[in-house]
């Protein structure tokens, strides 16, 4: 995984080689490094950790250069320590790799048989040896990664920097993104244009199996076969400016708090709130000949899908097959060939609901995507993008793209419910009027926080908390106890309240806080008799519902938030504000890292 960058440039390149990998520190963090041409000579400088730490270096020891590779990783081969850090380099050549090279452990037995030394535990490091190996053989730069390139399996895109050619750099991709950026003079790698916005918005995405050579003056690609090939140039609309955190101390508090703004806006896109209408772009399918979907995702827009399987199944009559992505792409789900394949994605670049999109396509489906990052992999390949209109999310935690997510799919059903005749005007008038309030409903509950905040301090202390709830709520439950752990480190599991007492009521005890999330709906009083199971073992309650839900449950808890009142339709997108500040509350008690939480990482682009 991790995110790659290059530049040949008119002027020094370091610190906008730094500025680039900031915009790509979303697909790792654990260590970082670049490599420039000093005189025609390769320096490398690397750090184990974030990138202030590299910068740190770079100050005591600046690198020189107008060409320069760069790459913040994710450590999947090898500790993230300064020796398995990138760019990976012999006295020929640097590279700079996201992604991972499958078959690293033959080529590295063979290397190391042939009398190579490593100086790392990646898979990385086997091509800068065997591009060394052709170059010393007499290979062109060019030829010698050609032949490298037919001889790496995996998923990977690959920034090469050669001692002795200060007009060259070369890319690859295979699997992973990889895109070029058009300067004056000047010429960019990145993994994602969101990395070249400071410089250029003329991009081109290299296509699958390609790989390009790039002077200051010209870009020539390769496709898969090496046959020379065009690649057309788009505007890119990523944004050159660096979001800040505003007033608040992390990304996450202000990305919590954006979420009354986001979610208006992911709305006003797909209803109409004059005609109280589902507002949908034009489609590929028809909705009446659709009776089965399957989503597709990979944590919180896994979990974002889930919720939204109850809206289609009850909303619209369509049955759906929900997986999470690392499942579904190796289950060999049979399809029927005009059905309806639906992709969740913050990133639009999460490896595994790419492949599992890449699978829904080869078997006939109409691909869906509801993405955040429009310029992503996932938009590009789908054939109907739902943007959620989210912003850009700096923290690894996902919130403000779950509720646009979760906004974006209940227009989505309400418009498949009319369009499928389940839903009258009337139901989808009322279904409108209630997404409508969502926004205002948000604000209400973030008047929550302080109480939110009190409860945290206890939450803070304990070792393991269980969040439970039933039907859209459920989900809410799962969603609750990743953000918990994610950023706390606090052991948490989200069960389906029913399934309570087939395990997990064991656990049970006057240590472990049990959240149940539980709005007034027509499973409540299923709820109370779960949260009886618990009462009646010790266990200590903190209860999210309405005042309907407070009143009627009358039980002793060891907390009550008592959220706005709202239609059960929408509770799931404004009950995903209290578990959020409940997680976000308890990490900053305990003093994590609550952005960029340990071993983690934005976006997922390995397998
Ligand atoms: C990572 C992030 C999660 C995110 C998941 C899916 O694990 O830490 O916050 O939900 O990837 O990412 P995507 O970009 O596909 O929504």
């Amino acid at each position: 995984m991790c995110g790659i960058v290059g530049i040949l440039g008119t002027r020094p390149v370091a610190a906008h080689l730094i500025d680039a990998m900031k915009r790509l520190e979303y697909r790792g963090y654990d260590s970082a490094g670049l490599a420039t041409l000093e005189d025609g000579h390769l320096a490398r400088r690397r750090a184990e950790g974030k990138l202030k730490n590299l910068e740190a270096k770079l100050e005591a020891g600046p690198l020189a250069g107008t060409i320069g590779i760069g790459q913040t990783r994710w450590a999947t081969h090898g500790a993230p320590t300064e020796a398995n850090a990138h760019p990976h380099a012999t006295p020929l050549v640097a590279v700079a790799h996201n992604g991972i090279i499958e078959n690293f452990r033959q080529l590295k037995d063979e290397l190391i048989a042939a009398g190579r030394v490593f100086s790392s535990q990646t898979d990385t490091e086997v091509v800068p040896h065997l591009v060394t190996i052709e170059l010393e053989a007499g290979a062109s730069p060019q030829e010698a990664v050609a032949r490298v390139l037919k001889r790496l399996t995996g998923a990977f895109a690959l920034a090469f920097l050669f001692e002795g050619f200060p007009d060259l750099l070369i890319g690859a991709r295979k699997g992973s993104p990889l895109a070029v950026g058009h300067g004056q003079g000047e010429m960019f790698l990145g993994s994602d244009a969101q990395a070249l916005a400071p410089f250029t918005d003329r991009v081109t995405y290299l296509e699958e199996g390609d790989w390009v050579e790039l002077t200051r003056s010209s870009i020539i690609v390769h496709d898969v076969s090496g046959k020379e090939v065009k690649r057309a140039a788009v505007i890119s609309q990523a944004s050159a400016f660096l979001v800040d955190k505003g007033n608040y101390r992390h990304f996450m508090a202000k990305e919590i708090h954006e979420q009354p703004d986001v979610t208006g806006h992911t709305l006003a896109r797909y209803l109409d709130l004059a005609a109280a209408s589902a507002r949908l772009p034009e489609l590929p399918f028809d909705w009446a000949t659709i009776d089965r979907m399957v989503i597709t995702a990979c944590g919180t827009a896994y979990y974002a899908g889930l919720v939204a399987k109850y809206w289609f199944e009850r909303l619209a009559r369509i049955a759906v097959d929900i997986d999470v992505a690392s499942e579904f792409r190796y289950r060999e789900a049979p399809l029927s060939p005009g059905g309806l394949a639906l992709f969740i994605s913050q990133s639009g670049e999460t490896a595994d609901t790419l492949a599992s999109l890449r699978y829904c396509k080869e078997h006939g489906q109409h691909i869906a995507a509801i993405v955040n990052v429009t310029t992503s992999t996932i938009a590009r390949e789908a054939d109907v993008v739902f943007p959620t209109l989210a912003g850009p999310e700096i923290g690894v935690a996902s919130t403000k793209a779950f509720t646009c997510q979760l906004s974006a799919l209940l227009s989505l059903a309400v418009a498949a419910g009319r369009a499928r005749g389940v839903l009258s005007a009337a139901q989808e008038r009322a279904a409108v009027d209630a997404l409508a309030e969502v926004p205002r409903l948000l604000v209400e509950a973030l008047r929550l926080e302080p109480q939110i905040e009190r409860l945290a301090r206890s939450i803070a202390k304990v070792k393991d908390v269980l969040y439970l709830g039933r039907s859209t709520s459920y989900p809410l439950a799962l969603e609750g106890a990743l953000k918990l752990k994610e950023i706390s480190y606090i052991h948490a599991e989200g069960y389906a309240a029913g399934e309570l007492k087939h395990g997990p009521i064991a656990l049970i005890d006057e240590t472990m806080p049990v959240v149940v999330i539980a709005p007034h709906d027509e499973v409540f009083e299923k709820s109370v008799s779960n949260m009886q199971e618990v009462a009646a073992r010790g266990g200590r309650i903190v209860l999210i519902t309405d005042a309907q839900g407070a009143e009627t449950a009358a039980m002793e808890t060891m907390a009550t938030i008592v959220m706005p009142t709202m239609p059960s339709l929408i509770a799931p997108i404004v009950y995903a504000v209290p578990v959020q500040l409940l997680a976000y509350h308890a990490a900053v008690q305990i003093g994590t890292d609550v952005d960029q939480p340990r071993n983690l990482a934005k976006s997922v682009t390995v397998e």
